[in-house]
C-alpha cells in the first residue's frame, strides 16, 4: 500500500500548541501547493480518485475524518483525528474521504500543482491501471 502515516512534532507552550511541515523534511516531497476542505457537510463522501502522478500529504488540523484507502488489490481503513497525524499517500492509490465530524478541516499538501489530467475519477479505469482484472474486483467491490 502506497502510505503512510507520518507522526510529525508538536510544540507546546503556554500560549497553544504549534505543528510545522518542511517539503523534504518531515514531508517527503517538494510542497507545490496547499488546499483545505472544511465545512463538511453531513453523511457527504469526497476524494473518490486517484492521482497518476502527484503525492498529497494530509493533516486533519480540527476534527476527524475517515479515509478508505484502496491499491486495487486491498483497502484499508484510517482514521485522522489528530494534527501530529499526517497521512502520506503516493501516487495511484484510490482515496475516498468520508464521516467528518462537525469542523473537521483537512489541509493537504501536494507535490504538484492542479491538473484534472493527472486524476484517475473512473475506478474501473484505475483497476485496469493496478492490472486487476475486471472480473476479480467485481467480487470485491
Ligand atoms: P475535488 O477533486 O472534487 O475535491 P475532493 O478532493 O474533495 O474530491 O475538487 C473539487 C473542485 O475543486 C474541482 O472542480 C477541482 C477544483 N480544484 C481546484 O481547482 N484546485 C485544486 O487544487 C483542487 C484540489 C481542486
Amino acid at each position: 500500500m502506497n502510505y503512510k502515516i507520518i507522526q510529525i512534532q508538536k510544540i507546546c507552550d503556554q500560549r497553544g500548541k504549534l505543528i510545522f511541515c518542511e517539503g523534504i523534511k518531515n514531508v517527503p516531497f517538494e510542497i507545490k501547493r496547499v488546499f483545505c476542505i472544511f465545512d463538511t457537510k453531513k453523511n457527504v463522501s469526497r476524494g473518490e480518485h486517484a492521482h497518476r502522478i502527484s503525492e498529497q500529504a494530509i493533516i486533519c488540523l480540527n476534527g476527524s475524518c475517515h479515509f478508505l484507502l484502496d491499491n486495487g488489490l486491498k483497502k484499508e481503513e484510517i482514521i485522522l483525528d489528530n494534527p501530529q497525524m499526517m497521512l502520506f499517500i503516493g501516487k495511484n492509490m484510490w482515496r475516498k474521504m468520508y464521516n467528518f465530524s462537525d469542523n473537521c478541516i483537512l489541509m493537504v499538501l501536494a507535490s504538484d500543482f492542479y491538473d484534472e489530467k493527472e486524476y484517475i475519477r473512473n475506478y474501473d479505469e484505475f483497476l485496469m491501471g493496478s492490472q486487476l482484472s475486471k472480473h476479480e474486483t467485481e467480487h470485491k467491490r
